[in-house]
């Protein structure tokens, strides 16, 4: 066997050097893409352009059905693991005693909106600060969520990233910066309408984001990108709108072996590397799994999509199940550590609610089979415009900054956080905020100089 093993590791060896001299770093033409579209069923119409202000309101009785339906499901045991079904049971009973009224009044006390781009009704949180310091520079700043997450993950960011000073943080020195920002639900998730038309993905998302800015009268704004498809979808609107957007800054990208021919010569390369085990080989087993993920997904959602539907619609068991495994896979490489060991159990119903009431499961699931399985070219747009990147240690994959280069043509940083996986927000919401106002202010400095 071993004969064999080397022998073809050789051949790769010498097939992939020959590789990196015919291939060369990509550099993809811009994207060109439609300017526009309508995303209803009827006739196009003109998008009413007004900003009207939005508040989050559910019918009591839809809390209450929503309780009485989780009551009678069951809940399946494992069977095997003990801590996790008596975690699942704490959770169930926190989705039963949830006070979603005081919730609701929560998420209200941050500023709402919606407005209609492509026929769909845009919803997004818009929060700025009033400051004291004549001298303080206010920039805006667009925060894009990914999947299963929401405006929700931001919650504790956003009174930083808006009000540092009174936070204990201290950004630019000669010139306090503050952010107002932008956060909204994509369109088919949460309180933003579905797209009723098919075909809709990542390309349209990014297109209706950079309108909303266009629309608030922000041309020249930062974006911050996370949670994989947020990530995703960050950086296809840098590509987009390279001229409006300053800077922009992506938490756990990753760029695959099959983003260019370049990047897979990288990735081959580095495997064969047996001395250089860390960080190469590293990859591309996270890329293995990547790719398991990704079929996962790819396999069961379409093929058994209208049961999924089902299940995410009828069952608040179902779409609590969902949402937690996912959070769990993304948030932790330790199958026996349960949510309620890294986030509050009010956080995690608090997300529960918030799709379960919109609905948009199916949608946004819809939305991601689109954008990941069908069409590929949104994935190799590149960035050309300063962009930092930070990772951290309990996401599923990761790449070296060579391999991100590939994408990200203008990559001034790449840092490490100490905590958290995907929805690190909520975990260690003063890191990123301190690492994005980090790169933001490098980048006001530069311009000015
Ligand atoms: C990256 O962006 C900065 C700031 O806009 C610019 O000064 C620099 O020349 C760019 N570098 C490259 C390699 O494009």
């Amino acid at each position: 066997m071993s004969s064999w093993f080397f022998l073809s590791v050789i051949i790769i060896s010498i097939f992939s050097i020959l590789l990196s001299f015919y291939v060369h770093k990509p550099d993809f033409p811009p994207l060109e893409i439609e300017p526009d579209d309508y995303w209803k069923l009827e006739d196009p119409e003109k998008d009413d352009d007004t900003i009207y202000s939005y508040s989050i309101d559910v019918e009591d009785s839809r809390v209450s059905k929503f309780k009485k339906q989780l009551k009678s499901e069951k809940l399946l045991p494992t069977l095997y693991d003990e801590k996790y079904d008596n975690y699942m049971k704490e959770l169930k009973q926190v989705l039963l005693g949830f006070d979603w009224k005081q919730h609701q009044h929560f998420l209200n006390t941050f500023k709402q909106y919606r407005t209609e781009i492509e026929g769909l009704k845009i919803h997004f949180l818009r929060v700025s600060t009033p400051f004291k310091d004549k001298k303080t520079r206010v920039v805006p700043l667009l925060i894009i969520h990914g999947f299963p997450g929401s405006f929700w993950d931001f919650f504790k960011i956003i009174p930083i990233l808006t009000n540092p000073s009174r936070h204990g943080f201290d950004f630019g020195v000669d010139e306090p910066i503050q952010f107002d920002v932008i956060v909204p639900s994509l369109p088919g998730f949460l309180f933003s309408d579905k797209p009723t038309k098919q075909g809709f993905d990542g390309i349209a998302t990014a297109r209706i984001l950079g309108k909303l800015m266009h629309r608030l009268d922000l041309n020249d704004y930062f974006v911050h990108g996370t949670e994989g498809y947020g990530g995703d979808v960050a950086t296809l609107l840098a590509s987009l709108f390279p001229t409006r957007i300053a800077g922009l800054h992506v938490s756990n990208p990753f760029v695959g072996p099959t983003f260019s021919t370049f990047t897979f010569a990288k990735y081959a390369w580095k495997a064969m590397k047996q001395d250089d085990k860390k960080e190469g080989a590293e990859e591309v087993e996270l890329y293995t799994d990547m790719a398991d993920y990704f079929k996962q997904d790819k396999f069961t959602y379409p093929t058994n999509a209208k049961a999924f539907d089902a299940a995410f619609v009828n069952s608040p068991t179902g779409t609590a199940q969902y949402i937690e495994s996912r959070w769990k896979q993304l948030s932790t490489f330790s199958a026996n550590t349960n949510l309620n060991e890294i986030f509050t159990l009010d956080e995690i119903a608090t997300e529960i609610y918030l799709y379960w009431f919109t609905e948009t499961l199916p949608t946004a699931l819809t939305i991601l089979d689109n954008s990941y399985n069908y069409e590929t070219v949104w994935l190799s747009s590149q960035a050309r415009i300063p962009t930092a990147v930070s990772y951290t240690k309990q996401t599923p994959w990761r790449c070296s900054k060579d391999i991100l280069e590939d994408r990200y043509l203008n990559l001034t940083r790449v840092t490490d956080l100490p905590k958290g996986g995907l929805f690190h927000h909520l975990q260690d919401g003063h890191k990123i905020a301190e690492d994005i106002f980090a790169f933001v202010e490098l980048q006001l400095l530069q311009k000015q100089n």
